[in-house]
């Protein structure tokens, strides 16, 4: 199995804990720190890899299962890292991904936070439109068949929405980019932001914890 962008490893360990013989690859080399170090605590071999999903150093047909957890949907080339992760899935494997939809929790900070940064280049793709299955299923096309679609929920354990906005602030990386920049540029701008933000949270915060629902996707290869 491979684990596309699998940051601390998470999905990776996992896998290998039930027996998947797995090769997690990530961008970031302090995540894969984490990973390694997750990895030994748990147990398990892993075949840790720095690289780019838009690159994959893997020969075609590689992989049995190809799948990423809230992880290819920040390639800026949606079809490239795409293409990538069919190439090197043998015919007959298994495709899978979470992703957040645009109108839910995760999405609409996606959209909360463009809002505050100039306009992505023309042809650039955004995280969210892979949380729409109509994008998700025109972008698979005809190269998959028996797509299926679920959903489910993280509960992220939170005393209110300012604790899981500065939980936030320190860990997810588009988050924490854009408060760094304001804190310096713009601190009445941030504290806009800041306000903005807490308000989409309290939507989904009730009995100490924040829901974020997210869309899976599964697809088997042609
Ligand atoms: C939200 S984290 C998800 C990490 C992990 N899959 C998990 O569920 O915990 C997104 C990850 O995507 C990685 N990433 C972003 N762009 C990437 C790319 N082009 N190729 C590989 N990894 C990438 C980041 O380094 C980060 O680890």
């Amino acid at each position: 199995m491979l684990d596309v962008a699998c940051g601390t490893g998470v999905v990776a360990t996992t896998a290998a804990r039930l027996g998947a013989r797995v090769t997690g690859l990530d961008l970031t080399p302090e995540l894969l720190d984490r990973a390694r170090e997750n990895s030994r605590t748990a147990g398990v071999e892993i075949d840790w890899l720095e690289g780019d999903v838009e690159k994959l150093p893997f020969d075609d047909a590689a992989f049995d299962v190809v799948i990423s957890q809230f992880g290819h949907i920040f390639a800026p080339r949606a079809e490239v890292a795409l293409a990538e992760m069919l190439r090197v899935l043998k015919p007959g494997g298994t495709i899978a991904f979470s992703t957040w939809p645009p109108e839910l929790l995760v999405g609409r900070t996606f959209a909360l936070l463009a809002s505050y940064l100039p306009p992505p280049p023309p042809g650039v793709s955004t995280p969210p439109e892979w949380g729409d299955p109509t994008v998700v299923r025109e972008r698979l096309g005809a190269r998959v068949g028996d797509i299926a679609f679920d959903r489910a929920t993280m509960l992220v354990p939170a005393l209110s929405p300012k604790h899981y906005r500065s939980f936030t602030e320190r860990t997810a990386g588009p988050t924490a980019k854009l408060v760094e920049s304001l804190a310096v540029s713009n601190p009445p701008k941030l504290a806009t932001f800041r306000r903005e933000y807490e308000a989409l949270v309290a939507e989904y915060f009730e009995d100490n914890v924040i829901r974020q629902d997210y869309l899976i996707t599964r697809a088997k290869k042609i």
